[in-house]
């Protein structure tokens, strides 16, 4: 299956798949063999392959209390989350919940994730380390923070960015350029001013990415106003310290004015849609179709764990109920809308010629309440019980640049 616009998966059954030197070669139904007599050829018998997912939005120093928790965010943040990143000052534990943590994305089939860690510089790196070493494509930053945290999650304004620096210098364009720094100001609530025009300067520098959270729940909104009286809203406080444009990728962007969703579209920011995170915080129901009717570019995140699930199926269906959109355009979200909010369409998030040959094997007889002998096995039948239907146990194997992982 391959999603190539927002209502449309191009499907070939049966589907051939060419892989060259990692990179994507051609896709189809007619049979490649004659062309490639020496080709190695797998026949995955049956199972569908999807691009891999990509995740644009994920907190790793959150796998560990993943399904925990439903209050509300700020309470959430301060009962359940931060004691819980605070533990990453212990490099032992970060590598324990690294190496976890992206052996649990890829085994969801995410090739592709956006990733918050701690404040911890020495805990980013250990995760940049597990992401190289498992070769997934990754935007991955440290977490700054310089006020109304618990201390021990407290830095220095000046050490926050030049920590940052240091792990752009170190990391940024790593593995091939599968690796990306992204400045991660956390949000506005744990922000000074100072601090954001600092990142935004660092990052449009080294034209670097930038990712943090917006408009998530009322009462961060209001609590954000009141820090900042002297801007007209949540997102002008980002536009006035620079960290709005094309690089930079914002999630929730729930409780936003049109005069807001059109500064966003004006300075091509990106939108990362957390559909499962919203319902299980009760935080709203992201205006969509407003968002989009923008201009702007949306992916979905597992916002994990404020979400408590990495499968990007679940992100699907929570997407399709609760904005209406078709499994079609959650897969696409899921996939090519992710690709497209984060910069790399041109590498990755479906199977064009030349792109990175990741990709997944899902068996979604699993999904089927018949399997192996149902009837309703069209490519919609099978799109549409993988969007309300699947999880991680339909991924049956997961390829990286060609390799099986
Ligand atoms: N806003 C600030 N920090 C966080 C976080 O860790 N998760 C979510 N969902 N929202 C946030
Ligand atoms: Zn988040």
């Amino acid at each position: 299956m391959n999603p190539v616009a927002f209502d449309r998966v191009d499907a070939y059954d049966p589907g051939y798949l060419v892989v060259h030197d990692g990179r994507i070669e051609s896709i189809g139904s007619a049979d490649p063999r004659p062309q490639f007599p020496d080709a190695e050829f797998l026949d995955f018998n049956g199972d569908a392959i999807l691009p891999g997912f990509v995740d644009t939005h994920v907190h790793l120093p959150q796998f560990a209390i993943m399904g925990l928790g439903s209050e509300s965010l700020l309470d959430w943040l301060d009962r359940l989350t931060y004691p819980e990143e605070a533990r990453f000052s212990d490099p032992e534990y970060a590598r324990l919940i690294s190496e976890s943590f992206f052996d649990a994305l890829l085994a969801n089939g995410t090739t592709c994730a956006s990733v918050y860690c701690s404040i911890h510089e020495h805990a980013t790196d250990i995760a940049f380390e597990a992401a190289r070493s498992r070769g997934i494509r990754a935007f991955i930053g440290k977490a700054m923070m310089d006020r109304h945290a618990p201390p021990p999650l407290l830095e220095d304004t000046g050490e926050a960015v030049d920590a940052s620096i240091r792990l752009h210098e170190k990391w940024d364009g790593a593995n091939g350029g599968r690796l990306r720094y992204v400045f991660t100001p956390r949000f506005a609530g744990s922000c000074s001013m100072e601090l954001m025009q600092r990142t935004g300067n660092a990052a449009k520098e080294r034209n670097a990415f930038i990712q943090t959270h917006l408009s998530e729940n009322k009462a961060e909104v209001d609590w954000i106003r009141s820090l900042f009286p002297e801007r007209s809203s949540y997102t002008d406080v980002y536009d006035f310290a620079g960290l709005l444009g094309r690089r930079t990728i914002v999630a929730h962007c729930i409780h936003l004015s049109n005069g807001e969703i059109g500064r966003l579209s004006e300075t091509e920011t990106n939108i990362a849609f957390c559909p499962y995170s919203n319902r299980t915080l009760r935080s709203g129901v992201m205006p969509f179709a407003r968002l989009r009717d923008a201009g702007l570019k949306v992916g979905l995140g597992s916002d994990v764990s404020g979400g408590p699930s990495l499968s990007m199926f679940r992100q699907m269906g929570e997407a399709s109920n609760s904005t209406w959109m078709s499994p079609r355009s959650a897969l696409y979200l899921a996939t090519l809308g992710g690709a497209e909010a984060l910069n790399v369409a041109d590498r990755t998030g479906n199977f064009a010629p030349g792109k990175d040959a990741d990709f997944v094997i899902v068996d979604h007889r699993r999904t089927d309440p018949i399997p192996g002998k149902g009837a309703y096995n069209s490519p919609d039948h099978v799109l549409s019980r993988l969007c309300y239907r699947a999880d991680s146990d339909c991924i049956r194997d997961v390829y990286l640049t060609g390799h099986r992982v």
